[in-house]
């Protein structure tokens, strides 16, 4: 049975007043918030378009969908559950040609990280989901209670980044045999038992694991390496992409595709970060990265000057 959902928000938008700068938004213009979350962009963004624009707003998650429904009436704000993978189809279906801004701001919501039965949390004892749409797909818990010993060690590896994976996935295997794992407390501390402590490091251990377990069980990665292909192709001539990333793996692709791809120019040579002060007031934006490329507005010329 599906929870009622709290209609407050608890999340605090990353980097909003950059990333208006960076959109330069203007009255009348149609800007795609391809993570809605807790609205926090959107509200801003909608303000500054204003009842002449209009913002459309997606997120996978459909409790942050019936949230945003109840949080941004009266705004121009057109919601809809999806990824930001299907905005092509989605600007087919409200016949729009082209939009002037997209917004990514990826990753999980405090809103996600606050709900104990979504596994999020790593002192949660709800079950281990980690699915931001718990209607497709498998939450995480069944995945490590089904998946062979290398196949785990191999996501923790590849997107979480852990040195520990193989132990990890060996004491994973090995609890299994005996008492299938179900909470997210319980792999927490199963993976605490497998990484020694680091005097360096700040991040409680189980953070990698988590990350990767996350990024596999969304697809994360794959939906955004489709998503820097086809969204250039969503904005006018001269429009905007902005994305904020929050590890090195997303980092990654973001700076690899603005470079790459035929219709961008990069805006942020450097990634932009939160200020010292922002980063004070919400310690969940110090690993926050912003960066912003334009839509040619003229392609064919910048095709052709790439390939002399
Ligand atoms: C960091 S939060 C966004 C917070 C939002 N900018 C705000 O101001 O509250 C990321 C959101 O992206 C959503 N999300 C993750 N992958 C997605 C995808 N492929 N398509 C649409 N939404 C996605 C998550 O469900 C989560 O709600």
């Amino acid at each position: 049975m599906s929870q009622p959902v709290d209609s407050c928000s608890s999340h605090l938008p990353v980097m909003v007043e950059e990333v208006i700068r960076y959109l330069n938004i203007q009255p009348g213009q149609t800007i795609v918030d391809g993570t809605l979350g807790g609205g926090g962009h959107s509200r801003a963004l909608a303000h500054l378009v204003g009842n002449r624009g209009r913002v459309i707003g997606l997120d996978r998650d459909p409790s942050a969908i019936a949230r945003a429904e109840q949080q941004l009436t009266g705004l121009p704000v057109l919601v809809a559950q999806a990824s930001y993978c299907e905005l092509p189809e989605i600007l087919n279906e409200i016949k729009c040609q082209g939009v002037d801004g997209v917004l990514l701001d990826l990753g999980f919501s405090s809103d996600q990280l606050g709900d104990p039965d979504r596994g999020f949390s790593f002192s949660s004892d709800g079950p281990l989901d980690l699915r931001f749409d718990s209607t497709s797909g498998k939450p995480a818990w069944q995945l490590i209670n089904q998946l062979s010993e290398n196949h785990i060690a191999d996501l923790i590896y590849e997107f979480g980044e852990e040195r520990f994976s193989r132990r990890i996935a060996r004491r994973i295997v090995a609890q299994r045999k005996s008492q299938p794992l179900h909470t997210a407390r319980e792999l927490a501390e199963l993976v605490r038992s497998c990484v020694p402590r680091s005097k360096k490091s700040t991040i409680d251990a189980a953070t990698r694991t988590f990350q990767a377990l996350r990024i596999f069980v969304n697809d994360e990665l794959g939906r955004l390496d489709k998503a820097l292909r086809i969204l250039p192709q969503c904005l006018l001539p001269g429009g905007t992409l902005a994305i904020i990333s929050f590890h090195s793996l997303e980092d990654r692709k973001v700076k690899r595709a603005f470079r790459e791809h035929a219709q961008l120019e990069i805006v942020t040579k450097k990634p932009v970060v939160p200020t010292t002060a922002e980063r004070e007031t919400n310690p969940r934006s110090r690993s926050a990265k912003l960066r912003v490329a334009r839509r040619n507005v003229d392609d064919n010329k910048s095709v052709q000057s790439r390939t002399l």
